[in-house]
């Protein structure tokens, strides 16, 4: 087994087109510049090779499905970690149509922990604070390693039975896994489908931001360099078999209060936004104690409390205006799916 090391080290990124995963690729790049990246990536609708484009002469990129036994193989036997972040990620997508999640969280899940098992490789596996469920809105508890698992959507079911599959492999085969369970991540790259992106390119597009029935839930946001700071520290320090929350302690601001933050931060005044339909299901407050993390791997977040927040908007909203050919030529036919639905 190879170890965390800064020299040399092969890594494979699953789903390094993505949101996280493409900041993931960025931020390695940066910080382990003598890492060897492959990415393996489906380009669904929420892979974009334009997320890649400044390192793409860095890495290796391969276009192909996680369920691909064969070619899952493969890239396994040749690397030494696997980063694997690659799932159906959205919430509303699986309200429609559940199967490609089952397909790609478990059946794509299950294909990676059978290469990992038979080449004896470190994998750290992505995970959300969504397979919790979630909490009533004036409940003070916040998420831990130990809370159990009540998951609501098919999304959220999904991931769910993925962390369980790599903890029954960890203890079944004694494969060299950790997992971390992340609150939701804001930041540059995040498809437009998403709740900030989508009020940001909503007010570059004219259109007013739309907010999902009272916009009392409450979600923990995260930057996603402080996600990614996080997973680079589980890999190098943490305690094989064990799960960690990651979470930047922003669990003060409902939905209502982040569109009148993005509103106001762009120039347009607090109530520049229209109540839509709700989602089905809706979860009400995800609130995340990452105390284990911070104690025993000492990992400190950058952008935390309203001033932190506030910063990584900032920059989110400088991106989005900055990089209108990342999104625009999606953004209509976003709007019309959202708006079929009354949202
Ligand atoms: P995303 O939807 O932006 O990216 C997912 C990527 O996976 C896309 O590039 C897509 O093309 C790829 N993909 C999908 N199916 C595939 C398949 N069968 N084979 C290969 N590639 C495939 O998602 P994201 O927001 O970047 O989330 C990444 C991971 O982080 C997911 O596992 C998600 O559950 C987890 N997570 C997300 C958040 C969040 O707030 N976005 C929070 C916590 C955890
Ligand atoms: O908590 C982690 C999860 O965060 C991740 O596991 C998921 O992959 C990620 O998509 C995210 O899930 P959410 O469903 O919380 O994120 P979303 O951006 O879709 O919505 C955030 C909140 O904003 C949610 O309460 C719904 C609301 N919303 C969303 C949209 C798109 C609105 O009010 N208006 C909108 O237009």
């Amino acid at each position: 087994m190879v170890l965390y090391t800064n020299s040399m080290t092969k890594m494979l990124i699953t789903g390094g087109a993505g949101f996280i995963g493409g900041n993931f690729v960025h931020y390695t790049r940066k910080h382990y510049p003598n890492y060897q990246l492959t990415v393996i990536d489906k380009l669904t609708y929420a892979g974009n090779t334009r997320t890649l484009e400044p390192v793409m002469d860095k890495i290796e990129f391969v276009q192909g499905d996680i369920c691909d036994r064969e070619l899952i193989d493969k890239l396994v036997s040749e690397t030494d970690i696997v980063v694997h972040f690659a799932a159906e990620s959205h919430n509303d997508n699986s309200l429609r149509n559940p199967w490609p999640f089952v397909e790609t969280n478990i059946i794509g899940t299950y294909t990676i922990l059978e290469a990992v098992r038979k080449y004896n490789k470190r994998l750290h596996h992505i995970s959300t604070d969504e397979v919790f469920g979630d909490l009533e809105l004036d409940d003070p508890n916040r998420f831990t390693e130990t809370t159990s698992y009540n998951p609501s959507s098919p999304y959220s079911s999904t991931k769910a039975g993925s962390d369980h599959l790599v903890r029954a492999w960890v203890r079944s085969f004694g494969i060299q896994a950790t997992i971390s369970n992340c609150s939701n991540n804001y930041g540059p790259y995040q498809h437009i489908e998403k709740f900030i992106p989508r009020q940001i390119t909503n007010i570059l597009s004219d259109i007013k931001p739309k907010l999902y029935g009272t916009g009392e839930q409450v979600r923990d946001w995260i930057h996603v360099d402080d996600h990614n700071s996080a997973v680079h520290l589980i890999l190098e320090k943490g305690v094989i078999g064990d799960t960690y929350i990651i979470g930047a302690d922003n669990d003060h601001v409902n939905n209502k209060q982040v569109i009148e933050m993005i509103c106001e931060l762009m120039g347009k005044g607090k109530d520049f936004y229209e109540h839509v339909n709700d989602r089905p299901g809706h979860d009400m407050r995800y609130a995340m104690n990452s105390s284990k993390l911070r104690n025993e791997l000492g990992w400190q977040p950058q952008y935390t409390d309203n001033d932190g927040m506030k910063n990584g908007l900032l920059a989110t909203i400088d991106w989005y205006t900055n990089n209108r050919d990342w999104w625009q030529a999606e953004k209509m036919a976003v709007e019309k799916k959202y708006a079929e639905q009354g949202q």
